[in-house]
């Protein structure tokens, strides 16, 4: 086997010749010798990868996104219980859809761990989704099983006498929509999220709003200068006596620092900075 890599190494062509003639041999080369030609990788092993090889965080994960997504990443990390080396020699996505990005001949030594990205192109997706990874490895094969629950968003109903109602509640108590049956929509919906599905579940509910009330601004049209340090400001203390609640565990809010962090990055990148007048 050794003279074949050799072989396969010097050019893939002779060995696709060799192959032939031999039917000794007749096994399919793996492909990432093939597209890594610097590289001597061991041999796969065709059967599948024992667990105590490397052990799994998880090996059918889930996760939730809302249609409209673009995107949704995912992340299966291991640990190497064996006692020698592990070269993972390549990592195949089940669709062109899934991508996962890791190193040609990752050799991961004993006792250490890794972390595979993976990034599931969402684009006009509804619905469940089952996806999978083949990881092939110098130890095994391991099929990685993932799903992905594409939620529509759907906008709560209410009538005008709720919302009448609602509002007299928050002119009193501007924090009230955090508690009691307000939370359901108000803050429910953000619980665990950060960035853009935050901003949709926590902001969205009212500044993009269809039927929202004329004092609620638009914060894509705001008529001043904004910052980290603006949506800081806002998203942290809100504004006493309005209706804009604050955010911030310190003021009564919901949210954690980190939450409140990823806020500010994608608030900054989806409504870029005015310079000051
Ligand atoms: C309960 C409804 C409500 C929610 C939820 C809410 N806001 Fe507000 N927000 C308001 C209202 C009303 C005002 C106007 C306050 C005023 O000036 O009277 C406001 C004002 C603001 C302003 C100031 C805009 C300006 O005119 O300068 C910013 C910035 C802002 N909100 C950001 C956010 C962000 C970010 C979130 C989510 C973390 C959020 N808001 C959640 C109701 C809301
Ligand atoms: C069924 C989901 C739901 C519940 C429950 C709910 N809200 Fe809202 N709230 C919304 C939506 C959606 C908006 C956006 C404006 C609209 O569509 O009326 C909103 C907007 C608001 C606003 C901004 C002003 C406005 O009318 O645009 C305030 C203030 C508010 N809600 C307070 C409350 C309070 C206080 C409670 C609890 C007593 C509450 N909400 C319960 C969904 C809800």
């Amino acid at each position: 086997m050794k003279l074949i890599r050799k072989l396969l190494l010097a050019n893939v062509l002779a060995l696709l010749t060799v192959l032939g003639l031999t039917s000794a041999l007749a096994q399919p080369a793996p492909p990432v010798v093939a597209s890594q030609p610097a590289a001597v990788p061991p041999p796969p092993v065709n059967g599948p990868l024992p667990a105590t090889v490397l052990a799994w965080d998880s090996e059918l994960k889930s996760i939730d996104a809302n249609e409209g997504d673009e995107a949704g990443h995912l992340f299966f990390s291991f640990t190497n219980v064996s006692t020698s080396d592990v070269v993972i020699q390549n990592v195949h996505p089940g669709c062109g859809c899934t991508t996962a990005q890791v190193p040609a001949n990752w050799v991961i030594p004993p006792g250490t761990n890794g972390t595979i990205p993976v990034t599931i192109n969402l684009h006009g997706k509804t619905g469940t989704l089952f996806k999978n990874l083949t990881v092939t490895t110098d130890k095994g094969v391991k099929m990685l099983n993932f799903r992905v629950n594409v939620l529509p968003v759907p906008m709560p109903v209410m009538t005008a006498a709720d919302r009448t109602n609602n509002l007299k509640i928050a002119m009193t108590d501007r924090q009230a929509v955090f508690h009691g049956d307000c939370a359901t929509c108000h803050l429910k919906q953000g619980e665990g999220k950060y960035g853009k599905a935050l901003y949709d579940a926590d902001c969205g509910i009212c500044h993009e709003g269809e039927h929202r009330a004329s004092m609620v601004p638009d914060l894509h049209n705001l008529k001043v200068p904004t910052s980290p340090e603006f949506w800081h400001t806002w998203i942290t203390h809100g504004k006493p006596l309005s209706l804009m609640p604050a955010f911030c565990g310190a003021d009564g809010g919901p949210l954690s620092d980190m939450q409140i962090s990823s806020l500010i990055v994608y608030l900054n990148f989806a409504i870029p900075p005015k310079p000051t007048p």
